[in-house]
């Protein structure tokens, strides 16, 4: 494994993060419990020391399955990031949204399945257009200043509403957001205009979600529903993994670097990532131990420049997704 720093958190994490989106039983795609505490316990073994969640993800399943795996080991090493905005266990007016009351309780319902009295990463899962960003910079503050959460982030939302966060916070001396978690991957790069310059001036760690669009690059385009999950990304297709014009060309491009490096083509999804000037850490989300595997194997890939450019060269721009 690799490590690298967090943003301006100083924490060191592994170059992978794991998502933990994929734990519970919301969809029929998820790992159950026991399959969830093989793929983390293999996760730990290979190094991986950084974890995300969030209250909604099968609303609290996937915490408390991370937190049971955890507790076995030593919380220390381990970097927990979860997330608020969406409703968790219950789902009620107050259970969603930034509001003070949501996330104060929203941040002990999570700490509690968790079985942790601090998580280290707190993020907002989207913007809140319904309560000041002031009051929920302060609760956030008043979260880390009572110890429950060490470092704030957020997670998809428009450039100039994250550059407004950072001023308020500075401005009025409060936590500031030290990630951004965004949708950015081989075939959807519209974060490159404003969002991933803004957090690389700021000093904010960047950990895409979705790394692989979903599945998209990690297979070729024309089989991207022989999946499950697939099946779910296509129907829902929320997630522009295919909108561009150049969608497919860069898909073809990733099977040929694939077959040139003999490895897979979600390597070298990851592999781009792991070059890439803004990526922090990618939240690799995966169901099965061989393909944790292999994304650590990645690791090992040195995509040259050109290959670089030869990957990025097809894309065309798709509209904004991931927030609103
Ligand atoms: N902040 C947000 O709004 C937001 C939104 C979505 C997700 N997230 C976070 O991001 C994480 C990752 O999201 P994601 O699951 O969409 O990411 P992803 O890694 O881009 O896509 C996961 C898909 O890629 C497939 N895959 C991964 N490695 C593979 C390999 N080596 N070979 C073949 N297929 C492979 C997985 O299939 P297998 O299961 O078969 O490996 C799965 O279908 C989530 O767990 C969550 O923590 C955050």
């Amino acid at each position: 494994m690799e490590y690298t720093t967090l943003g301006s958190t100083g924490m060191e994490v592994s170059k992978i993060c794991l998502g933990c989106m994929s734990f519970g039983s919301d969809r029929e795609w998820m790992l159950d419990e026991g399959e969830s505490h093989d793929l983390i316990e293999r996760a730990i073994e290979l190094g991986v020391n950084f974890f995300d969640t969030a209250n909604v993800y099968s609303a609290g399943e996937s915490e408390s399955i991370l937190g049971d795996v955890l507790a076995e080991y030593d919380r220390d090493e381990q970097v927990v990031a979860t997330k608020v905005r969406f409703p968790g266990a219950d789902d009620h007016r107050n259970a969603r949204g930034l509001s003070r009351k949501t996330v104060e309780q929203e941040l002990a319902n999570s700490l509690d399945r968790l079985g942790m009295e601090t998580v280290d990463l707190y993020q907002i899962h989207r913007w809140d257009y319904d309560t000041p960003i002031e009051t929920t910079l302060r609760a956030l503050d008043d979260a880390v200043r009572r110890g429950q959460v060490r470092h704030v982030g957020a997670s998809s939302m428009w450039a100039y509403q994250f550059q407004r966060a950072l001023a308020i916070s500075d401005r009025e001396g409060l936590a500031r957001f030290e990630t951004m978690q965004n949708l950015y991957h081989l075939t959807y790069r519209e974060e490159e205009r404003e969002m991933l310059p803004l957090c690389d001036r700021e000093d904010v760690g960047v950990i895409p979600w979705s790394p692989l669009g979903a599945g998209y690059l990690a297979r070729p385009h024309e089989e991207f529903t022989s999946t499950t999950r697939g099946v779910h990304e296509n129907e829902n297709a929320e997630v522009p993994y295919d909108e561009g014009a150049g969608s497919q060309e860069i898909n073809e491009r990733v099977q040929e670097l694939a077959a040139d490096y003999g490895v897979t083509m979600a390597q070298i999804g990851m592999a781009w990532h792991f070059e890439n000037e803004y990526t922090t850490a990618p939240i690799l989300g995966t169901s099965s131990v061989e393909h944790l595997e292999e994304a650590v194997e990645a690791l090992e890939i040195d995509l040259s420049a050109s290959d670089m450019a030869y990957l990025e060269e097809p894309y065309e721009p798709v509209p904004v997704y991931g927030h609103e």
